[in-house]
């Protein structure tokens, strides 16, 4: 027998962002894993919570908090130790699922991990439960496709992500200023949370910014045009939402306003 883990993409965590086929998913889970990342991040688990009150349609399911293990300080690391201090946590965190699974799921259950957006982008539920395995769980992994914070950025705009032809590279704001240059398209970038882009202006005059936070939810913010202009009202309305929730998820796409520059 092995455990049967469900990793579903559930957008923005709303009803509207779930596929049929992440419904009939959520129906099957017998425990819903989730990290507990402390009181800052508590909505993020009340909304999984509720999410599940909504679509599932019986009440044989629970919620189990894991405690999630510290992580170092990311921003003064370098890249290769900021790295290493991932996979460390990473290890620390399938170290307590695989705990968790022995002690309240046993060897038949079926394990569900929420995944914000798609678990393709950013997102590290997949390589911890491979690694589980190691922890002495046999498992057999089924993934759920979610919509991404990147595609409900682009619906948003009604934009297409990449010019006609043309490349579009994601990477995240620790990367950006090093490795930013127009030959790589449509730039779209993602965990940003100090909006690195700041670092473009002068550089890249020309540069226009498609930006959008708590997408989905509901003070979800837009704006868009040319970088240097918007880029303070953008500043503003990050503090602001940070003031009100305790959090801000952004997500913007970068492209020279004209094509081919
Ligand atoms: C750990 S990554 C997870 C990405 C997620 N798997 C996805 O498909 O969107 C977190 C980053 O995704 C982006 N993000 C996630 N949810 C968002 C939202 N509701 N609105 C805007 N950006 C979001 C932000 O760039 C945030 O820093």
């Amino acid at each position: 027998m092995s455990v049967r883990v469900l990793v579903v993409g559930i957008g923005s965590g709303v009803p509207g962002h779930l596929t049929g086929d992440a419904v009939a998913a959520l129906e099957q889970v017998d425990v819903f894993l989730v990290a507990d990342k402390g009181a800052a991040k508590h909505d993020l688990v009340a909304l999984r919570s509720e999410l599940c009150r909504t679509v599932i349609s019986h009440d044989r399911y629970r919620f189990v908090e894991v405690s999630d293990p510290e992580r170092g300080p990311d921003r003064e690391r370098g890249t290769e130790a900021y790295r290493a201090g991932v996979l460390a946590w990473h290890q620390a965190r399938a170290r307590r699922y695989a705990e968790v699974i022995a002690a309240e799921v046993g060897s038949d259950g079926t394990v569900g991990f929420l995944v914000w957006g798609d678990p393709a982008f950013y997102d590290s539920t997949i390589r911890i439960v491979d690694s589980l395995t190691a922890y002495g769980v046999d498992l057999e992994l089924t993934v759920v496709p979610g919509i991404s914070s990147v595609q409900l950025l682009a619906a948003r705009h009604r934009m297409v992500l990449n010019r006609v032809g043309q490349p579009v590279h994601v990477t995240t704001g620790r990367r950006l200023l090093a490795e930013y240059d127009p030959s790589l398209g449509d730039v779209v970038v993602m965990l940003d949370g100090d909006l690195t882009c700041a670092g473009l202006v002068s550089a890249h005059p020309d540069l226009e910014i498609f930006w959008g936070a708590q997408l989905g939810l509901p003070d979800e913010a837009l704006a868009a045009g040319p970088l240097a202009e918007v880029l303070p009202g953008i500043q503003a309305t990050r503090a602001d939402l940070r003031a009100a929730r305790g959090w801000v998820m952004d997500t913007y796409l970068l492209r020279p306003r004209s094509p081919g520059a």
